[in-house]
């Protein structure tokens, strides 16, 4: 079989993934990604496409950090997308409550605003009242924990400009699924049914899929999938939910096209079983009319799942491989990949180039976080 040989493959198309071949096309490598199915339809196209870089973060530490870096890249990455590709990614600045639905959480959420206003970012606490003047079409709250600053996009817009972005910088072959890769010498060899590849480097990123490929040295930690089911429903009258409202068990998000996506449920036993089932949706639509009596009559449009990718310590694992710099891993970014996208290509773009990183970086690398203990 004839070897053809790139600077770089990469492995997996979703966001993560293209993102990363976009970034390294962008600077001048030949860059092959291999998608298995096709480009963008993992667990990207399926995310709610919230920005909760505070919202999903509930202590100080690096991924907050890392969250935080990412947002603030958000609306210079929308503009570059739309100038490469033509595609509006549907950037939302319209913020986030978080609601409080007990005086306990209420407490809970009224420390998180202050280590998280200390830290430098914006977050206001609302009182039941206030919030109920903001946005009408919820039920009685204590509270909410008001952050302006976590917009949203559109996850599965976001997955087709990349997925465009990419085809422009890179080579795409989508229906090739890596079997294998095995470093050799400074290189990596890589293996898909038809066909072998070689290169100066190879990135994992095939998302909650990504513990199954078989690879020396394998990934230095489990990476497996957390089910979750969503659903989107279009409001009857004129009154329009303006804000993401995130209550434990059940969040609504506003889409600039007039939907709104509810979600979303998180299974941890369910591995890849791909159904759509009577429970999730019964139990997501009851939670909805619970925390917005006001959308009651909104008409259901559809329901969906996705498979978020995550390691032993819910922390992705990013960065070079600890004994073979050759071997580079972009997993795990579990409920917040699509925040995490633009700093991960910058991540994996320095890790490529040999470049120096910050410290908040370093506590994904593997042989740093946890999972790295969590041999297979
Ligand atoms: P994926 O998008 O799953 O892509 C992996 C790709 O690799 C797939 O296309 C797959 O076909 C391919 N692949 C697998 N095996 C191979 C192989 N052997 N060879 C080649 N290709 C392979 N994040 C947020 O930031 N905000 C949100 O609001 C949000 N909401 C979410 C809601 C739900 C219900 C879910 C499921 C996820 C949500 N997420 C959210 C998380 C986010 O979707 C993920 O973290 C992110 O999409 C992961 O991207 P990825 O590229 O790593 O994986
Ligand atoms: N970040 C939202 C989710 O994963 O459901």
């Amino acid at each position: 079989m004839k070897t053809t040989t790139y600077d770089v493959i990469v492995a997996g198309g979703g966001v993560i993934g293209a993102c990363i071949a976009w970034r390294l096309g962008q600077a001048g490598r030949r860059v092959l990604l291999l998608e298995r199915g096709k480009i963008g339809m993992g667990a990207s196209s399926a995310a709610a496409g919230m920005l909760g870089a505070q919202l999903e973060m509930d202590k100080p530490g690096p991924l907050y950090r890392l969250g935080l870096e990412s947002r603030s890249m958000y609306r210079a990455f929308a503009d570059e997308l739309f100038e490469e590709t033509g595609i509006d990614i549907q950037l939302a600045d319209n913020g986030t409550l978080r609601l409080a639905l007990g005086e306990e959480e209420a407490e809970r959420l009224r420390l998180r605003g202050a280590w998280q206003t200390e830290s430098g970012a914006r977050a206001q606490w609302l009182t039941p009242a206030e919030t109920a003047r903001l946005e009408p079409l919820l039920g009685p709250t204590y509270g909410a924990l008001h952050l302006p600053d976590d917009g949203n996009v559109a996850a599965p817009l976001l997955s087709q400009a990349l997925a465009a972005a990419a085809r422009i910088r890179t080579d795409v072959m989508e229906g090739a699924e890596v079997l294998s890769y095995r470093v050799d010498g400074k290189g990596v060899v890589v293996n898909t049914l038809d066909a072998v590849f070689q290169a100066e480097f190879f990135i994992l990123a095939a998302g909650a899929w990504s513990g199954g490929v078989a690879g020396t040295p394998s990934l230095p930690a489990r990476v497996g999938p957390v089910k979750g089911q969503l659903l989107s429903i279009r409001p009857a009258g004129s009154l329009r939910l303006q804000r993401t409202a995130f209550a434990e068990g059940i969040y609504l998000v506003p889409k600039r096209d007039g939907s709104i996506i509810a979600g979303a449920t998180e299974e941890h036993d369910a591995r890849f079983q791909n159904d759509v089932t009577v429970e999730a949706v019964f139990s997501l639509l009851k939670a909805a009319r619970a925390v917005a009596p006001g959308l009651a009559n909104a008409a259901f449009e559809r329901a969906w799942l996705g498979f978020r990718p995550t390691t032993p310590s819910s922390l992705p694992l990013t960065g070079p491989d600890p004994v073979y710099p050759q071997l580079i891993y972009a997993v795990g970014h579990y409920r917040n990949g699509i925040l995490l996208t633009p700093v991960t290509g910058k991540m994996i773009a320095e890790a490529v180039d040999g470049g120096s990183w910050p410290e908040h970086w370093r506590a994904f690398r593997p042989g740093t976080t946890q999972d790295a203990q969590a041999i297979n």
